[in-house]
């Protein structure tokens, strides 16, 4: 809507547009000091395709400069895209060719220019720099094209998220979170929000934070919203929610954070097979439309397109009893009923091309609210889904136990406070159904389909348990 309605704007420009277009007097430039462009009227990089020959004027940043003879050419970033000014003598101002060795990374600028075709950039044009004006000075930025360490760029990630890489990541990032949501609407969810401060625990009774709520004693930051999606599915029959999530594990790896991300659906009449089904359509649609919108940015951080072609094709799916053997096989001491670890997830899936889910896992290892497998009632109906490359875990969802007395019996044995499960246990009194569920660790998912391993880098401001700046 926005881009097809650009030409139109053409006709309603602000006088500050007005002026840049016809002139290219310097006097006119200073008077464009302030936001003298309403949001609706000011370009932006990706709108200035097919708009070859035209003068136009963007607002961004300067990401770098670069001299080459009596040329000089910038990188420009507007949140749109990035493009390549050039300046060229008699064709660009010469204030702005003054001006250039001002012109720091990282400072502000409004700038006009003709738009021209190019081969480099993402949208392939550049533009034939005419004037230039400094919004906002930036003098030694912290953080230059030199190679810094992981804690210098952590403690300055508010400046951090502005380089290259980190761009294309939460571009990524964010497009991932649409496919979810698209994909989810598309079969019949609605988002449910799920309360952040819970009185019952969702997933770990040991990995919980605490905070004191008023006088009624503590209340736990919420692990999962998943029991309140259950109680949701009776009114919408598909629902999901999307907020931060929070586990207070003393975890020191790659794949663990103590705030994330997570994508939770809950689904009526689905078992656990339908379950998987729906995973990894939901998998394959995301990473396809990745490809089909990211190409651009998956270039910037060297993650192989082809990679993630091949996660296209069906998934493997082993139980856990055939994952022990096949573990056992490759040399792995695992014995039947451990949990399986990084190590032995990233055996399983290391020459896989596509994800592998694991499934029927033994009751032990997993949380109170899954349904017991009545062939084989040591282990319950869930499955994880692994990602190749050794990514590891990026789904954990099961069937859920849907029998009162099941379910009340399980809560005890694990000796939880009955008290605080009470409502939950209600679902099962009104209209119980089969119906199943899963989580998406949003920091986990993105990290694999961008090739980046380390869940520090795929969330903007992540918390660790060392880290709670910036
Ligand atoms: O396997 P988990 O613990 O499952 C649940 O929370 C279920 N209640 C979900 C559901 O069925 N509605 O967590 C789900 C996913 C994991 O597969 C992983 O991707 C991610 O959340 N995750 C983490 N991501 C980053 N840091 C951590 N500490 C994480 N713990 C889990
Ligand atoms: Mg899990």
């Amino acid at each position: 809507m926005f881009e097809a309605e650009c030409p139109l704007m053409m006709t309603h420009l602000g006088w500050g547009k007005q002026i840049y277009k016809f002139s290219a007097d310097r006097a006119h430039i200073e008077n464009l000091a302030g936001n003298t462009m309403r949001w609706n009227e000011r370009m932006y990089i990706r709108d200035l395709v097919g708009k070859t020959g035209e003068t136009h004027t963007i607002c961004g940043w300067i990401q770098f400069t670069r001299k080459s003879g009596k040329i000089r050419f910038l990188g420009i970033r507007d949140g749109s895209s990035i493009i390549q000014g050039v300046m060229v003598k008699g064709e660009t101002e010469e204030a702005a060719f003054e001006l250039f060795k001002d012109l720091r990374q990282e400072c502000s600028v409004r700038i006009t220019g003709v738009v021209q075709e190019s081969k480099q950039s993402q949208y392939k044009i550049e533009l034939l720099i005419k004037s230039v004006e400094i919004l906002g000075k930036s003098d030694q930025y912290p953080i230059t094209p030199k190679e810094h360490g992981i804690d210098y760029l952590l403690s300055n990630r508010h400046l951090w998220l502005r380089s290259k890489k980190q761009v294309a990541l939460f571009q990524i990032r964010s497009r991932i979170i649409q496919a979810i949501r698209d994909f989810l609407f598309k079969h019949h969810f609605i988002q449910m929000d799920s309360p952040i401060l819970t009185r019952s625990v969702g997933e770990d009774p040991a990995g919980l934070f605490g905070v004191d709520y008023f006088d009624m004693g503590t209340a736990y930051l919420a692990q999962t919203g998943q029991l309140y999606l259950e109680a949701s599915i009776a009114a919408h029959a598909n629902v999901f929610c999307f907020g931060p999530t929070f586990r207070a594990e003393k975890s020191k790896t790659r794949r663990h954070l103590t705030e994330f991300w997570m994508m939770e659906a809950e689904m009526a009449f689905f078992d656990n097979d339908d379950n998987m089904d729906f995973q990894e359509d939901l998998i394959r649609f995301v990473v396809e439309e990745v490809l089909n919108h990211c190409e651009w940015y998956l270039q910037q951080l060297e993650r192989d397109p082809d990679v993630l072609r091949k996660i296209l094709s069906p998934f493997k799916r082993y139980s856990y009893s055939e994952a022990i053997d096949f573990l056992k096989a490759k040399g792995s001491n695992i014995e039947w009923g451990e949990d399986l670890g990084a190590g032995e997830e990233t055996l399983l899936t290391e020459d896989s091309t596509v994800p592998a889910f694991v499934y029927d896992y033994p009751k032990q290892v997993k949380a109170f609210y899954m349904k017991e497998n009545e062939e084989d009632p040591r282990t319950v109906k869930c499955s994880d889904l692994l990602a190749p490359e050794g990514f590891g875990e990026i789904i954990g969802g099961s069937q859920r136990e849907d029998s009162h007395d099941k379910l009340l019996a399980r809560i005890k044995e694990e000796q939880l406070p009955v008290e605080n499960y009470e409502w939950y246990l209600d679902l099962r009194k009104f209209g119980t159904v089969i119906h199943s569920g899963f989580g998406l660790g949003v920091e986990r998912l993105v990290g694999w389909i961008c090739g980046v391993p380390h869940v520090r880098e795929t969330i903007p401001f992540p918390r660790l348990m060392e880290r709670l700046t910036p």
